[in-house]
Formats: C-alpha cells, sequence, structure tokens
C-alpha cells in the first residue's frame, strides 16, 4: 500500500512528471477515453517528451517521430518484449513463456513468424484467395442480381473472419466450412470489446462473462478438434507440432496459443479492412481509380475480367496494385492507434537526438504513438481527409515525408517498428487487398443516404485498429460483366 500512496517526484534531467490526483491509477482514465486528444493536450503544455503516470507504471511519451530512430535502434537498455512477454499470457490465457519451464519456446514461437512471410506468404494469399472467392459465391453472389443491403462492419469482418480462420487453421473434416462460424465470431468480437481491460492487467474475474467466453474460444483449438482439420497453414502445423514436444504445455494451454493467434490474425484485419472499404464507397473517384487499376492488372497477364467466371489474383498481381495499396495505407494512417512500448532496463540517459537526451528509470515505459505522427498537418497536409493517392508520387510510392524540413525516417506506423513489428504485415496487406479486389469486381456499392460520417471509437486506443463508432449502412449488386 505504502508503494502505491508513495508519490514520484521528477529528477534533474527527467521529463516534466504528470501524475493526476487517483493513486495508482493515476491519468489511465483520461488516457483510455481518448489517448489521441491527451497526448495532444500534453504535448502543447509540455513540449515533445513527457512522463506519464498510467494505472501504475510510468509511461514516457516521445511525440516527435524525428526521434523515434534513436528509440527504435536502441537495444540493450530498452528491452522489446518484457511487456508483451507478461501481458500476452494474461490476456489469451496461456502460461508465462520462461524459460525454465518452457526452454526454447519464445525463440521457435518467433522462428515460426518467419512462415508469414517470404515463400509462407505465396501459398497463404493463393488459399486465402480461394477462401475468398467460396464465401463470396456462397453467401453472396448466388443470391439473383438485385441490390442487397448490408451493414458494412458486419460484412467486412464476417468475410476475413472465416476466409482467414480457413486460410490458418484449414478446412473441416467434412465439407469446406466449419459450423458454428457465427456464433464464434460474435464470441470473438465480446472478447475484444473486452481486450483493452485484459490489456491494462484487470483480472479477468471481475469482467463478467469473459472468462467464460475466452474458454469457449479456445475449446475451439483442442486436439481432438483440430486433428480433423485439413489444408491447414504450414505456420500453424508446425506452431501445433512445437507445442506437442512440451509436455509443460496441457491441451488447454496449446488451445490458448492458437486462439492469440486467431487475435492477432483478425483482431486488426478486420477493421483495417473496414475502413479501407468505407473509405473507397465514400470516394468515387478513389474507387474508379482502383478499379481501373486492377482491371489493368488483369489484363497485363491477359485476363478480361467476367463476372461469371472465378478471379486469381496472385501475389505478383496484387505486388502491382500501387493505388490500392496507397489507399489501403492511407486508410490504416487515419484509423490506427497502436503504441509501441519499450521498458527500461536500468537507470540511464537516453539520448533522442544530436542535442538531447533524457534520464529514465528502470521499469519506466517509453513509448511512441504513431496517431500523432499520422494526423500532424506539418507531415500531412489536411490530415483527417482520405486521398487515396497520398502515398504515391509519379506513377511510383511516395517514401518523403517531413517535419522541421528533415525527411521523416518513419511516418506510417501501422505495424509497430523495429524487432517487435508485425510478422503479419505482408499477409494482412494482401488479404485485404485481394477482398477489395473481389469487392470491387464482383458488385456496385453504395452508401445508403441520411447518414453521418463513420467515426473512431477510441476506446481501443493504444492496441491497433480502431473500430467504426456506428456501423455504416451500404448496399451491393452483384455485377453483370
Ligand atoms: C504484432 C498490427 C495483422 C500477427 C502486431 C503489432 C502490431 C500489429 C501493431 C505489435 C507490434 C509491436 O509490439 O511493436 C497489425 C495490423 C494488422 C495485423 C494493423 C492488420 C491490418 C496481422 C496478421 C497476422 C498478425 C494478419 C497473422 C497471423 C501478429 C503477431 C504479432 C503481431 C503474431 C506478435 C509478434 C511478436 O510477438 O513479436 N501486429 N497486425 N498480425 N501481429 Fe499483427
Amino acid at each position: 500500500l505504502l508503494c502505491v500512496l508513495r508519490r514520484r517526484t521528477r529528477r534533474e534531467g527527467e521529463p516534466p512528471l504528470i501524475r493526476g490526483f487517483i493513486p495508482y491509477i493515476g491519468k489511465a482514465l483520461q488516457f483510455g477515453k481518448d489517448a489521441h486528444r491527451f497526448l495532444e493536450a500534453h504535448r502543447k503544455k509540455y513540449g515533445d517528451i513527457f512522463t506519464v503516470h498510467i494505472a501504475g507504471r510510468y509511461m514516457t511519451f516521445i511525440m516527435d517521430p524525428l526521434m523515434y530512430p534513436s528509440i527504435i535502434k536502441q537495444g540493450r537498455q530498452l528491452d522489446f518484449h518484457e511487456f508483451s512477454n507478461k501481458v500476452a499470457p494474461f490476456t489469451f490465457g496461456y502460461p508465462p513463456i520462461v524459460n525454465g519451464k518452457f526452454p526454447g519456446l519464445n525463440e521457435q514461437i518467433k522462428r515460426s513468424f518467419n512462415l508469414l512471410q517470404g515463400d509462407g506468404l505465396n501459398s497463404l494469399t493463393e488459399s486465402m484467395m480461394g477462401n475468398l472467392m467460396l464465401l463470396f459465391h456462397q453467401d453472396h453472389l448466388e443470391e439473383g442480381g438485385d441490390w442487397k443491403r448490408g451493414s458494412m462492419f458486419d460484412f467486412c469482418f464476417s468475410i476475413m473472419f472465416e476466409a482467414t480462420f480457413l486460410t490458418l487453421y484449414g478446412r473441416p473434416a467434412s465439407g469446406c466450412r466449419h459450423s458454428g462460424m457465427g456464433p464464434l465470431r460474435e464470441d470473438f468480437l465480446e472478447f475484444d470489446s473486452m481486450f483493452p481491460l485484459l490489456i491494462a492487467q484487470i483480472p479477468i474475474w471481475l469482467l463478467g462473462r469473459t472468462k467464460a467466453i475466452r474458454k469457449k474460444l479456445i475449446n475451439y483449438f483442442l486436439l481432438p478438434r483440430m486433428s480433423h482439420w485439413s489444408n491447414t497453414s504450414q505456420f500453424i502445423k508446425i506452431r501445433a507440432e512445437l507445442f506437442e514436444q512440451y509436455d509443460t504445455l496441457c491441451d488447454v494451454d496449446k488451445g490458448a496459443h492458437h486462439f492469440a493467434i486467431l487475435w492477432a490474425s483478425v483482431g486488426n484485419t478486420g477493421p483495417a479492412t473496414f475502413w479501407a472499404m468505407y473509405y473507397l464507397v465514400s470516394h468515387p473517384d478513389a474507387l474508379e481509380a482502383v478499379q481501373q487499376e486492377i482491371h489493368g492488372v488483369l489484363r497485363l497477364s491477359d485476363v478480361e475480367f467476367s463476372s461469371d467466371r472465378d478471379v486469381k489474383l496472385s501475389r505478383e498481381q496484387l505486388d502491382k496494385l500501387h493505388y490500392l495499396e496507397s489507399a489501403i495505407n492511407e486508410s490504416l494512417r487515419l484509423s490506427s492507434a497502436s503504441t509501441n512500448i519499450r521498458v527500461a532496463q536500468e537507470d540511464f540517459s537516453l539520448r533522442l537526438d544530436a542535442e538531447r537526451s533524457v534520464s529514465v528509470r528502470k521499469g519506466d515505459i517509453i513509448a511512441l504513438y504513431p496517431q500523432s505522427m499520422h494526423l500532424d498537418p506539418e507531415i500531412y497536409e489536411d490530415p483527417q481527409t482520405f486521398r487515396f493517392d497520398r502515398y504515391m508520387q509519379d506513377g511510383k510510392e511516395k517514401t518523403d515525408f517531413y517535419k522541421g524540413g528533415q525527411k521523416l525516417k518513419y511516418y506510417l506506423m501501422p505495424f509497430g517498428s523495429g524487432s517487435t513489428m508485425c510478422p503479419g504485415r505482408f499477409f494482412a496487406l494482401n488479404e485485404i487487398k485481394q477482398f477489395l479486389c473481389l469487392l470491387l469486381l464482383y458488385f456496385d456499392l453504395e452508401l445508403e443516404e441520411g447518414q453521418s460520417r463513420a467515426t473512431l471509437d477510441p476506446s481501443r486506443a493504444g492496441l491497433g485498429v480502431l473500430l467504426p463508432a456506428t456501423d455504416v449502412r451500404f448496399r451491393y449488386r452483384p455485377r453483370t460483366v
């Protein structure tokens, strides 16, 4: 209790300290309510570096993106994984991966991430294409040519959830779709709504039904069921084989690891797909430019699109869709809000640039909050506006963005940075591209009238791509071309 009540005071060389009045909680509530607004207000008052007391931890925010490289490359004194190694087991319900109990497991898990990239990405992309096509056919294309109404987040999330599931975990023993996907998705979303509280280390027994829901989600991945699945990705197969090597992991622990990957693979991709679709559908010029680009890339391979045939886009073809990629990146800029976290391993002086350094204490968190950079008008003119070609220049990818006249090394960070950067980022971009290609090729799309602009729900701020505050109504009709 004494530790909680004892108040830290600022020492010489340390950044300004913002404590709040409530012991332990500090500024957690204000930060959680709208992190971007909170940080901007404090930046104006205290400058680019300040420390905030949040839920028992001291977080030093580095707000100037010109200083990001010196944080991202710091290795020895700033640990990348200490935080996630503690938080992920608590959230997903598997035991902490300590070397004594699970020798080598952490390293092998990291190695498994390579299967999401390189050659592994080819088969994931091919499989995802087939699964998306299957779902579009069975659920949306075979029902006659009339306009249908839908809720956009629901539409995107249900397709991406199931197609990603099939691609990573494989198909059931009989049939090509798993039963119970709808309830599984509902449970997933309910768990996801509690995710910020779990990440803040609120005990799960205080969170109502969350523990029972997590148990149901984990149970979906128990071995007797998974062992009958076919077409499972190499990534999941290798991980399942790896877990079998550890007697210290029980079946439920293994299920919890698989569930954690389900969360990582759709928790952000679902909302990211929604925002990309929303911005394209609400910007007809962007929609048309991207549609033309897709037809152009198909024509380069001598494919003339026809709505009565299946279309297949290879990884190489997806790589050529530069305007589509720019549009997705632009929607990620507008909707992503993750925090990049490093933990100080000792008291030391953290160098920020040629002139400046600050003192940090062992155990303090050093945090980058890229949303502030993504919405900085000095870097991005008119930052709240969606410009589908913002990341294009002379037909090529634009990579030069400036702050204070200096070129930025990091200007778009939805996937984190440095050694903790998301290993699924290439797969994620390909999946979103594939979804949008099929959507724009096979359907006419319109927003329903009389709706206000979609806004971000800030409750997940700091943890990834934000959800829309309310769903968006739209109309869609299969094309006949
Ligand atoms: C980690 C973003 C899709 C797998 C992360 C991190 C971020 C992120 C910000 C944490 C990085 C850090 O701590 O600095 C996203 C976004 C996605 C996406 C915005 C979609 C738009 C995916 C997909 C997968 C995936 C499709 C596929 C399995 C992972 C894994 C980690 C991770 C396994 C943990 C890595 C580790 O422990 O080192 N992601 N991600 N992500 N992501 Fe993604």
